[in-house]
């Protein structure tokens, strides 16, 4: 990778316009995952806003223990430490946020759609672009906080991915048929995220909610969940305030079930 391409601190703060996100950065040409060194940092009692980015992950994980991959120098590898105070209760709604926010940027730095797929995935009708995995350590004396990771496909190829997945995913490049420049990407997505990030922690999840739900992918959809051991069908009907996901189980009258972890797969 040139020299000019890793995405050193110094070219970040040329970009940056946000208050506190990036403002402190941490910077890998390689390392083994952002989120175990991000978790590592808040536990040496890191600030709010600093983030640790990577140029390559060998050991990049994913929700549900995923392995999430991607060559060296092409996308984006970076963890956010969070430390959103006492108003916010858990890491679901945090996690929705930035989804939110990732999916607002990318669609004004691509011109495509870009969807949420509940909890944490950024879609495309073309795929997926990006995830989040926010982690919550346990933090002895330095007070609550969240390692939010954050993996965004910007310039790799359809061919570094592994053929499993391939095609189910997309990257920024194909959408805009140009290369990007990560660290501009970068900087306006740390500006959505900064934004819609402060105005949750001020007013909680409910004002954004709507927003969240006109970018829900499978709003109004029939999908299927496990629950009770079985597997069950029901229609997406929203998120809640606290980040659960609303369905309604098909066939039942007792109204939405809550979702808080489990897989959501379509049926439609
Ligand atoms: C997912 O969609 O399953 C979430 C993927 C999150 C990947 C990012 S890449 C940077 C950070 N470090 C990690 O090890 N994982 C997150």
């Amino acid at each position: 990778m040139a020299d000019a391409d890793r995405l050193v601190p110094a070219r970040i703060s040329e970009l940056l316009t946000t208050r506190r996100f990036g403002r402190r950065v941490y910077y890998y040409p390689e390392t083994d995952s952002t989120n175990r060194i991000a978790v590592e940092l808040i536990r040496r009692g890191e600030e709010d806003g600093c983030l640790v980015i990577a140029d390559y992950q060998t050991a990049g994980r994913g929700r549900l223990d995923r392995a999430w991959t991607s060559p060296p120098g092409r996308d984006l590898l970076f963890t956010l430490i969070l430390r959103p105070g006492e108003s916010v209760g858990n890491v679901l709604p945090v996690t929705l946020v930035l989804a939110l926010a990732a999916a607002r940027g990318l669609s004004g730095l691509t011109g495509a759609e870009v969807l949420v797929k509940w909890p944490n995935d950024v879609v495309t009708p073309d795929g997926k672009i990006g995830g989040i995995l926010a982690q919550q350590p346990s933090v002895g004396g330095s007070g609550r906080a969240i390692a939010a990771g954050i993996g965004i496909n910007v310039n790799s190829r359809r061919d570094d991915f592994p053929h499993e997945y391939r095609d189910g995913v997309v990257t920024c490049a194909m959408l805009s048929g140009a290369t990007l420049d990560r660290a501009r990407v970068l900087c306006d997505l740390l500006r959505e995220m900064e934004d819609l990030y402060d105005g949750f922690c001020e007013n909680g999840f409910s004002g954004i909610r709507p927003q969240y739900e006109r970018r829900l992918n499978l709003l109004g959809e029939t999908v299927g969940f496990d629950r009770s051991g079985g597997r069950v069908e029901g229609v997406v009907d929203g998120v809640a305030n606290d980040g659960a996901l609303r369905v309604l189980p098909a066939g039942e009258d007792g109204g939405a079930v809550l979702l808080y972890g489990e897989e959501v797969v379509s049926r439609s």
